[in-house]
């Protein structure tokens, strides 16, 4: 077919098209197929409204995730930041990036633009976990970013990104800890969608209030803390390894532990967080 056949056609079909929603639309108003065709056309002019709205609110709202991170980093860093904007507080921060194979610094990718979401996607940047996923995660990313706090040139504060799938969704975290690498400073989780007043208390205050002090990892290296169902007894010798469940969440609560278990043993921070215990040894 030539381009001009082609294009008379086109005309000749949009025209026949044009003609039968004319017919449809002056059908009386009580005629069930105007009641269809109205519906479609509300329908379609609606999905393009919010399609609109969705691709234009995109830039906003990764400049608002980028925003809400930056204040959990600095929450989590227990700096006093009086007086300060949050990007003068975020600059007391040192970001770098961690090939967590090795436990070595990486200096050849930027830690800035770094995303571990967009690593954890791409087959180049991550590996499969298809035997053991723990934390329910299917790739890990080969490189993580770790955020350093430092006074008077000594580190104080490792705040590491933690991840791992809840009940209904994946919860993403900061976990501070202290420069033994293995007690916890302080935590939080900044996204999540668990179940109002039941999985999402994962992300509240009193709940988060019991890891302060809470020695995550072993003396042999390896990951003991674990979320428990029910309290944990004060007086029990493991008591500084274990916390206490959310109640009636207690999927929930399992997958804090997986993601913790995962996220500080051999696959995840383990190789750098032996080098700091080491350093920290002396
Ligand atoms: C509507 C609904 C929402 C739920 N949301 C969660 C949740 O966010 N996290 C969770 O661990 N359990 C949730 N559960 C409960 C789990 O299905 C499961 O019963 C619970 O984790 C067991 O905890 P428990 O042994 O402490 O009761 C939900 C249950 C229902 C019916």
């Amino acid at each position: 077919m030539s381009a001009n056949t082609y294009r008379q056609d086109s005309v000749q079909r949009a025209s026949g098209l044009w003609a039968s929603a004319k017919a449809v639309f002056r059908l009386p108003n009580d005629d069930p197929r105007k009641t269809l065709a109205v519906a479609l056309v509300l329908c379609l002019a609606c999905s393009v409204v919010v399609s609109a709205t969705a691709v234009s609110l995109r830039p906003l709202q990764e400049r608002n995730a980028a925003r809400a991170l930056k204040s959990e980093v600095v929450k989590v860093a227990g700096l006093d930041t009086a007086g300060m904007s949050l990007d003068q507080a975020f600059e007391q921060i040192e970001r770098r990036l961690v090939d967590l194979e090795t436990g070595d610094f990486v200096e050849d990718a930027d830690p800035m633009t770094y995303s571990y979401r967009e690593a954890a996607q791409d087959p180049d940047a991550s590996t499969a976990l298809d035997e053991a996923d723990p934390a329910g995660i299917r790739r890990r990313p080969d490189r993580m970013p770790v955020y350093l706090v430092r006074q008077d040139g000594q580190l104080k504060t490792i705040i590491l990104p933690v991840y791992g799938a809840g009940l209904w969704s994946t919860m993403h975290g900061l976990l501070a800890l202290a420069p033994d690498g293995r007690t916890a400073k302080a935590l939080t989780f900044y996204e999540q969608r668990e179940t109002a007043g039941l999985g999402s208390e994962v992300a509240g205050e009193r709940w988060l209030s019991e890891w302060p002090g809470k020695v995550l990892i072993g003396e042999d290296g390896e990951p003991v803390i674990e979320v428990v169902k029910g309290n944990v007894d004060p007086d029990a010798p493991n008591a500084e390894h274990r916390v206490d469940g959310l109640s009636g969440a207690t999927l929930t609560s399992n997958g804090v532990t997986n993601l913790m278990q995962f996220g500080l043993g051999e696959q995840g921070y383990g190789p750098f967080l032996a080098r700091l215990s080491d350093n920290h040894r002396g």
